[in-house]
């Protein structure tokens, strides 16, 4: 169970009525029973509150590491230059996600800008409210990579790393249906563990399939709807999207993280970024 707290700032309390042609008609209290109906789903426990007020946020900011295991914070216009709730949330070291409702990227110049950015482990704007749930997601994508470089260390062998790595990613969200790794092999792809239903596709030709692609590529793939692309390789008539994400060692791909959803459209950048950490980790461990 992870216990998370969402903090809002100045002028959130105001949506709904606020520009709604940027920021939407949901209100504050629509978005808070969004993520309430989620957070049995992502076994949640959250805390959410808004303040127009920089010190009554540095507060909560201070008082979260007793209670909680991150914060999603949408900061509202103090992001782009509140020194002080960069400064508290850098002090404490807690886990935090940035969030904003708009794309803050493509609107006025003094909005591109966050002072509070790099002390966050993720950047999460132009998803409306969506934007907290991938904020959320974000936070527990991160604690699966902090786990695995943790217990890496420790593992016996290559099997163990790779059941450990596979294991905790899998357990993490509900949205993955299929958790696996790839290996490998000359010049084919080889199935090792995985949670999940049994795969026809034991091994897969590199360039065959969105799995061989994302190794003869060198880069992670997300398919949004896994029936569009014809590179698909079927493996479950249920499955509507995935990722598949390589594995490095040194400059070299020894193999891939691949994940299934039944869900359409279930992968953002965001995964990408925490699966690509645990990638990472694995790369740096797999044992020659
Ligand atoms: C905001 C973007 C900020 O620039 C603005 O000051 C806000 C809301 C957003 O959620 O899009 O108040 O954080």
């Amino acid at each position: 169970m992870q216990k998370i707290l969402i903090l809002n700032g100045p002028n959130l309390n105001l949506l709904g009525k606020r520009e709604p042609e940027i920021y939407g008609y949901d209100t504050l209290d629509d978005i808070h029973s969004y993520i309430h109906d989620k957070a049995a789903e992502y076994r949640l426990e959250f805390s959410f509150k808004q303040s127009n007020h920089e010190g009554a946020l540095i507060d909560a900011i201070q008082a979260a590491p007793a209670k909680f295991h991150g914060i999603v914070i949408n900061p509202a216009a103090y992001t782009h230059y509140s020194i002080a709730i960069r400064d508290a949330i850098s002090a404490v070291q807690i886990p935090t996600v940035e969030v904003h409702l708009s794309d803050i990227t493509k609107r006025e110049p003094f909005r591109q800008h966050s002072v509070i950015g790099d002390v966050c482990i993720d950047r999460i704007f132009g998803y409306g409210k969506d934007g907290y749930v991938y904020g959320v997601e974000a936070l527990l994508g991160h604690a699966v990579a902090a786990e695995v470089t943790e217990l890496a260390p420790q593992q016996a062998d290559n099997d163990a790393l790779l059941k450990l790595a596979v294991e905790k990613m899998a357990a993490a969200f509900p949205k993955y249906d299929w958790t696996g790794i790839y290996m490998v092999d000359g010049d084919e792809l080889v199935v090792d563990h995985f949670v999940g239903a049994p795969t026809p596709h034991v091994r897969i030709p590199i360039g065959h399939g969105i799995c061989g692609a994302a190794v003869a590529e060198e880069q992670t793939i997300i398919v949004p709807d896994v029936h569009a692309d014809p590179r698909y390789l079927a493996c479950s008539i249920e499955t509507k999207s995935e990722i598949v994400v390589p594995i490095y060692r040194d400059e070299t791909i020894i193999g891939e993280i691949d994940i299934d959803s039944h869900r359409p459209d279930a992968f953002k950048p965001h995964d990408q970024r925490y699966l690509e950490k645990t990638a990472k980790v694995v790369g740096t461990y797999y044992k020659a």
